[in-house]
């Protein structure tokens, strides 16, 4: 027992890629003993994509697999099957993203774990949920696009645009840690396990919630807040890319800050709350706007918002974005730099509270990556590197099994775990 929020629960990790890892990454900050199943000789596929040193676990695949332990089996091979099945009757979880039918090709069906433990729960992402899609398999971006993200991103006369968020997949991932925690919780009052679903589908719509809003809202008339009110410019049957328009009804937009020439990112974003309207036409030289009624309402405004946000970066570009920054929130207006990765990497905030953190690993040496991002005052979380493929193969088979030295010496000459990794006197 170590005293962290999940200690004594016990994940059987079979993800893959980023949406599962995603939410065992999380489980496992947590302080949930998640042990990743891995095929032998490969494992998780993107221990290989993307690598940026040769031969060493890329970036992508030790970003999502923090605190996690690595064991090797081959389900496929009938000594790899039984350990398999063993694990399952210790374990409270079994997650999984594999594509649809996997699972059950695997002879993991939902009747067959239930029997084996009825406490289990099942969770699994797939790209759809029941439909004429169910059978598909998904990537982040086909998510967003079935999700209503592509649609509503972008500029009105250009291309449906794809989020550099991860939503998608890491939005999934969420989506499956809460539904987790929760089935986990109910376990407790019944003893049962349970299955959670989440699709990928679901869960970008799920995040794109105020564009299913402004669908309805467009049966009553146009959407004032959208800058196309302002231009004239007529509505379709379907909401439009909306740009860099914020969503609410405070009117924002990305406007130039000094620089902007020259660097992509000295940009801010710029919010025109209601409530500090008057500080904001002081700052920009528009005193008269305070009492103008073309001006005075957020409502007056709204036609003129390309007109205001034209005067707004007038001044903007005169700062760059953290002078900016600093000149606003004085009056606490509501704005934000662009804040480029390398800015972030380098922010001694984001490093002090934890959420840029940077690791150790044996065979890359230091790497940053995000810590949790979900913080709890009686829990901090120390964040460790991920597994070698197959790594803790050995104790896993020791200490969760109880399995003795011949025994695993057995299993690993069957062929059921292949070749493991292991850390060269670290
Ligand atoms: N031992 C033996 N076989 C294993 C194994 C192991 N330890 N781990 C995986 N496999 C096998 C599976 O059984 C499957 O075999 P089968 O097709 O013969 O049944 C095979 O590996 C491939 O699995 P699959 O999930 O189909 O991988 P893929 O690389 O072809 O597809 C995705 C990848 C992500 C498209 C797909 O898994 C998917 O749609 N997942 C659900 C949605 C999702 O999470 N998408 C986002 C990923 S970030």
């Amino acid at each position: 027992m170590t005293g962290t929020p999940l200690d004594g629960v016990r994940i059987l990790d079979f993800t893959h890629v980023q949406s599962g890892p995603t939410c065992t990454q999380l489980l496992a900050w947590f302080g949930a003993d998640v042990i990743k199943v891995e095929r032998p000789g490969t494992g998780d596929a993107t221990r290989q994509q993307l690598q940026d040193i040769p031969g060493v676990d890329s970036l992508y695949f030790t970003m999502l697999n923090h605190n996690k332990r690595s064991i090797t089996i081959d389900a496929k091979n009938a000594a790899g099957r039984e350990v398999l099945w063993r694990l399952i009757r210790e374990c409270d979880v079994l997650v999984e993203n594999f594509a649809p039918g996997a699972l059950d090709r695997m002879g993991l069906t939902w009747e067959a774990l239930q029997a084996a433990n009825p406490g289990l729960i099942l969770a699994s992402v797939k790209g759809f949920g029941p439909g004429r899609y169910q059978d598909c398999k998904v990537y982040e971006n086909v998510a967003q696009c079935a999700g209503g993200a592509a649609s509503t991103t972008g500029w009105r006369d250009g291309l449906p645009t794809v989020s550099g968020a991860q939503i998608g997949d890491s939005g999934t991932g969420l989506h499956l840690a809460l539904g987790i925690v929760t089935a986990l919780y109910h376990r407790t009052q019944t003893g049962r396990g349970q299955r959670v679903d989440c699709a990928m589908q679901d869960g970008v719509l799920n995040l794109c919630r105020v564009k299913l809003r402004d669908q309805q809202r467009l049966a009553h008339g146009p959407l004032p807040e959208y800058s196309q009110f302002g231009e004239g410019v007529e509505f379709g049957e379907s909401v439009p890319r909306a740009g860099n328009d914020s969503g609410g009804g405070q009117p924002g937009r990305i406007l130039k800050c000094k620089g902007w020439e020259q660097d992509p990112n000295a940009y801010i974003y710029f919010i025109t709350q209601g409530a500090v309207w008057e500080p904001i036409c002081d700052i920009i030289g528009e005193p008269g706007w305070k009492t103008d009624p073309d001006y005075v309402t957020p409502k007056a405004r709204l036609p003129h918002l390309n007109e205001i946000f034209t005067r707004i970066e007038a001044w903007t570009m005169k700062h760059d974005k953290l002078e900016a920054m600093e000149i606003l929130n004085a009056y606490d207006i509501p704005c934000g730099p662009i804040l480029s990765m390398k800015e972030i990497a380098e922010d001694e905030a984001l490093r002090a509270s934890g959420t840029v953190v940077e690791v150790e690993h044996p065979t890359r040496g230091p790497y940053l990556t995000v810590g949790n991002p979900i913080k709890l005052s009686a829990n901090s979380v120390s964040i460790t590197r991920s597994p070698l493929l197959g790594e803790h193969t050995d104790e896993i088979l020791r200490d969760v099994l109880g399995c003795s030295d011949t025994e695993i010496a057995k299993i690993l000459g069957s062929g059921a775990t292949g070749a493991v990794q292991r850390v060269a006197a670290e």
